[in-house]
């Protein structure tokens, strides 16, 4: 081996062990991001504790350009061993049931945490709420369905979006578990929505631009006519979070 490719393999070496040093800073510094724990900061740990489990957290609304961008931050893991996460779901809870929501996430309460609650209308006859943290989607069907839907945060009205039919989504529960669940129609949908919350996305971004809204009256008289029609068998529940068309 002649000496010129000597130092060239002694260039290369020293590039990768610069290159490792680097990198090795850049792992070091995103694990130590305060993001990566999933605990509260003291700021939302005041915000959630600011009152008991049964009175709503009050809702951030697009109304303003500071309040637009507290919807569009990306929100980050929760550990599910928080203890004032126990809370914060109550008090998103409290503040779903006030607005007659079938979904509320994290971020419209003022908390960028991957928390969402759904309305689970695919579990009859009950439509339970289930709290789910930090929610993945594994899979997208390549079937799309087209619907209504409004949100407690868009004071603007409903528009109609197109999204998967189905989908498979991962859940942890506070006990640390996770599960995952094939989930097709309007349910499917409002996790959709949910989760795209939790990563700054209204509903209004996924709708053909510039967006046309139907005013809440508007379309609250729609779909009063759309009901009239509609078959008796179909499940009924009063939303604004993200509204099937048959509600
Ligand atoms: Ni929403």
């Amino acid at each position: 081996m002649s000496k010129q490719a000597e130092g060239v393999d002694m260039r290369l070496i020293l590039l990768a062990i610069v290159g490792l040093m680097f990198g090795g800073c850049a792992m070091t510094r995103q694990e130590l991001r305060p993001s990566d724990t999933g605990r509260f900061s003291e700021e939302e740990r005041h915000l959630i504790a600011a009152d008991d489990a049964l009175v709503p957290l009050p809702l951030v609304q697009n109304t303003s350009e500071t309040n637009t961008a507290l919807l569009r931050r990306e929100a980050l893991p929760v550990d599910p061993s928080e203890p004032a996460l126990p809370l914060l779901l109550a008090r998103m809870r409290a503040t779903m049931e006030q607005e007659q929501g079938v979904g509320i996430a994290a971020p419209q309460v003022g908390v960028a945490r991957r928390v969402i609650w759904v309305q689970r209308l695919d579990i009859q006859p009950d439509m339970p709420f289930q709290a789910c943290l930090n929610p993945e989607f594994l899979s997208f069907s390549d079937e799309l369905e087209t619907d209504w839907e409004g949100c407690l945060s868009v004071t603007g009205g409903f528009g109609e979006v197109s999204r998967p039919l189905s989908v498979t989504v991962r859940c942890q529960a506070l006990d640390g578990t996770w599960r995952e669940e094939r989930i097709s129609g309007r349910t499917a949908r409002i996790f959709q929505h949910e989760v795209d919350h939790l990563d700054g996305i209204l509903f209004t971004d996924r709708m053909p631009q510039p967006v046309a809204l139907t005013p809440k009256e508007e379309y609250r008289a729609m779909r009063e006519r759309m009901r009239e029609e509609a078959s008796r068998t179909e499940p009924q529940t009063n939303d604004d979070e993200t509204s099937p068309s048959l509600d």
